[in-house]
């Protein structure tokens, strides 16, 4: 039996994490975050005393393969360590970007992302979930939205958090990450050819959700 995959790819901020979470939870479909294993990759990393830069990468691509990574109740663990929100930082995402440019990284990391793709069905968030690690997809979603949008959103969530944060530094910090992950050679951020491109800028979560589940009650 074919285990469906429905991928949902764009750039940082976006709104692919919480509108994949809710697909996933409406079809009762398992969740794969794929983000937060190149976050936990570098959160490791660093905490092994290794730099995040291509003379490390043979070390980190073996930490990357025997991650001691567990996603429980919401909540991610590195062995016992809850890293839920140590993983959630500016600073960690763009570790994470830069972690995720070392190929063997990626490599490191195949295996683990197919071993989510378990019936009934999963929703795979990323940046290359319909090009390369599941590219039978029988649908795949490019989300974006403008730059400003995702700034904002950004914005208004860290300060609900009750952090603090300038809306034009996360602009710039976002833009350097979709920069650096549009440009590297493995797996660039990019729409796979068949996927179907769904602005987010004005959509409510709401919107975008329902969105999504039509596409895939069509392809039923
Ligand atoms: O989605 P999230 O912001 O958590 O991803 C953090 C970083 O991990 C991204 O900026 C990107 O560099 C990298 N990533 C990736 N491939 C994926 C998911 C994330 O390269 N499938």
């Amino acid at each position: 039996q074919r285990i469906p995959v429905i991928c949902i790819d764009g750039p940082t901020a976006s709104g692919k994490g919480t509108v994949a979470a809710e697909v996933a939870k409406r079809l009762g479909y398992h969740f794969l975050d794929s983000g937060a294993m190149y976050r936990i990759t570098a959160y490791a990393s660093l905490q092994a005393g290794l730099v995040i830069d291509a003379s490390h990468e043979t070390a980190i691509a073996q930490l990357a393969k025997s991650l001691p990574v567990r996603f429980d109740g919401g909540r991610v663990y590195l062995g016992n360590e809850d890293v839920t929100d140590a993983i959630r930082t500016e600073e960690a995402g763009m570790n994470a970007s830069r972690v995720s440019a070392l190929p063997s990284v990626r490599t490191a990391l195949v295996d683990l992302q197919h071993g989510f793709q378990r019936l009934p069905g999963l929703v795979a968030d990323g940046r290359d979930m319909g090009t390369v690690i599941f590219p039978d997809a029988p649908l795949k979603v490019f989300l974006t939205a403008s730059a400003a949008c995702r700034a904002e959103r950004r914005y208004k969530q860290l300060i609900s958090k009750g952090f603090q944060a300038n809306i034009n530094d996360l602009r710039a910090d976002l833009e350097a990450r979709d920069a650096r992950d549009s440009s590297r050679s493995v797996a660039p951020l990019k729409p796979a050819q068949d996927a179907l491109v769904l602005d987010n800028s004005t959509l409510t979560i709401e919107q975008a959700v329902n969105q999504v589940m039509n596409w895939w009650l069509e392809r039923q």
